[in-house]
């Protein structure tokens, strides 16, 4: 079986701590989009673990974690991070695999994607990992995959400095090669994770062009880039949170205007610890924007939403939702594909009562209190998807779940 979770909104919703949930009942978990510009957290009795890289499986000890073919892998930051959960007691040996056409980051990339980012009139803010320059790479078709690196007629295209970081990291990436097509096939019974990186508006399709990023972080990247055809995908799941945050530049509808001391903005961020987990940036605050969720849904085929972050919102009295646009006097309730008109979307906003106690300690459904299950019905009315998970904390115990994505419908 088959399960893709992905982003669907600017990235860090929570796609760490719901794969780490669900990896309990999977073999496999494959990443499938993404490189080091990623941080998913995993929150184990008060243990932190920050994952770049590595799938967000990798804290069980029996599962097998593989690096897909869509991601951009820059080895010095793997295996740092494989060193460090090694000094944790995670023993990862033989249980991570990279498909060996997954591109690798060499060292210049980084350097063109500060001087890019600097050339730019409108930067992106992006996460100075090299991501955009590995992605175009691989679309002019001047990129480097696993599978070339024993190749030296392929390494002398490359500046000098990177075709000696090649040959310096192929000894140990070369062992954790596999043909990610040939290991699916051969365990096709298996249950598989396919672990999305980003969201659903950064997808360098489907996303807030050109403020995205620039891997697939769309479902269809699950298949494609995961290593299994589309109609193999049994299940999506779009993880997102009770409010929106953006980190990086670009346009943000239901951005909260203001960001001074004692506002709502603050109290959220500090509530939330919304600060990026790759690069420490605080990261932007919003209300929830039905109009984009309902967009990414679609997009991507959601068949079952995950709420996280619920908790957040325990001492508000009242707080809105983001249901329309309204753009330069148009009502609009479709995600619209030009930036200006996302920089001119006003939010027309609908109110909710707050519930006004700790959340935190529900493990059922029934234990939320009216009013979250209230926010939650009219979610799942407007997006026309259900909720089948509800995150009340970052400690994987903190996790309702209505309906197991693992049960075939
Ligand atoms: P990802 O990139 O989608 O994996 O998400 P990140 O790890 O970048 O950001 C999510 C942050 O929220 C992390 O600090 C998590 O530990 C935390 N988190 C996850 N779920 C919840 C939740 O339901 N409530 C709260 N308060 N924090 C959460
Ligand atoms: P996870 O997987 C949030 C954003 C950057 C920037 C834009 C382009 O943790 O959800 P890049 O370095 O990729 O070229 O930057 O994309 N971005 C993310 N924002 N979560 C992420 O990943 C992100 N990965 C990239 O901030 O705006
Ligand atoms: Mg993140």
């Amino acid at each position: 079986m088959n399960i893709v979770v992905m982003g669907a909104q600017w990235g860090d919703e929570g796609k760490g701590k719901i794969v780490d949930y669900l990896a309990a009942d999977a073999g496999i978990a494959v990443r499938f989009s993404g490189g080091a510009n990623a941080g998913h957290t995993i929150v184990i009795g008060g243990e932190r673990y920050a994952l770049h890289l590595v799938p967000s499986g990798i804290l069980y000890p029996d599962k097998t974690v593989v690096l897909g073919t869509g991601m951009v892998i820059d080895p010095e930051a793997l295996f740092a991070e494989l060193e460090g959960l090694a000094e944790r007691g995670v023993d990862w040996r033989g249980r991570v695999l990279i498909s060996d056409r997954a591109h690798i980051v060499l060292p210049s990339y980084r350097r063109r994607d500060k001087e890019m980012e600097a050339a730019r009139r409108r930067p992106i803010g992006t996460t100075g990992r090299g991501i955009g320059v590995a992605y175009a790479l691989k679309a002019s078709r001047d990129g480097v995959r696993l599978a070339d690196l024993g190749d030296e007629e392929r390494l002398a295209n490359l500046e000098p400095e990177d075709a000696a970081f090649a040959r310096e990291w192929r000894a140990r990436l070369e062992p954790m090669a596999v043909d990610l097509v040939a290991y699916l096939r051969a365990h096709r019974n298996a249950y598989v994770l396919f672990e999305g990186a980003q969201g659903a508006l950064l997808d360098i399709d489907t996303g807030s062009y050109p403020f995205v990023s620039s891997g697939m972080s769309c479902a269809a990247g699950a298949a494609a880039q995961g290593g299994i055809g589309p109609r193999r995908i049994d299940r999506v799941l779009g993880v997102f949170k009770a409010y929106t945050t953006r980190v990086g530049n670009g346009p943000f509808p239901t951005e909260f205007a203001d960001d001074s001391p004692g506002s709502l903005s603050q109290y959220i961020r500090e509530t939330g610890n919304e600060y990026g987990v790759t690069t420490g940036r605080p990261r932007r605050c919003g209300y929830l924007d039905l109009v984009a969720l309902r967009y990414a849904a679609v997009t991507n085929s959601i068949d079952r939403l995950v709420l996280t972050h619920l908790d957040v919102y325990d001492e508000l009295d009242e707080f809105e939702a983001c249901v329309a646009y309204r753009i330069r006097g148009r009502l609009v309730e479709d995600f619209p594909s030009s930036v200006r008109d996302l920089e001119d979307a006003e939010p027309v906003l609908r109110r909710f009562t707050g519930w006004k106690r700790s959340i935190a300690a529900a493990r059922a459904y029934e234990e939320l209190p009216r009013e979250a299950r209230d926010y939650i019905a009219f979610i799942e009315e407007y997006v026309e998807t259900p909720v089948s998970m509800v995150s009340v904390g970052s400690d994987r115990a903190q996790t309702i779940v209505r309906e197991s994505p693992w049960t075939r419908s």
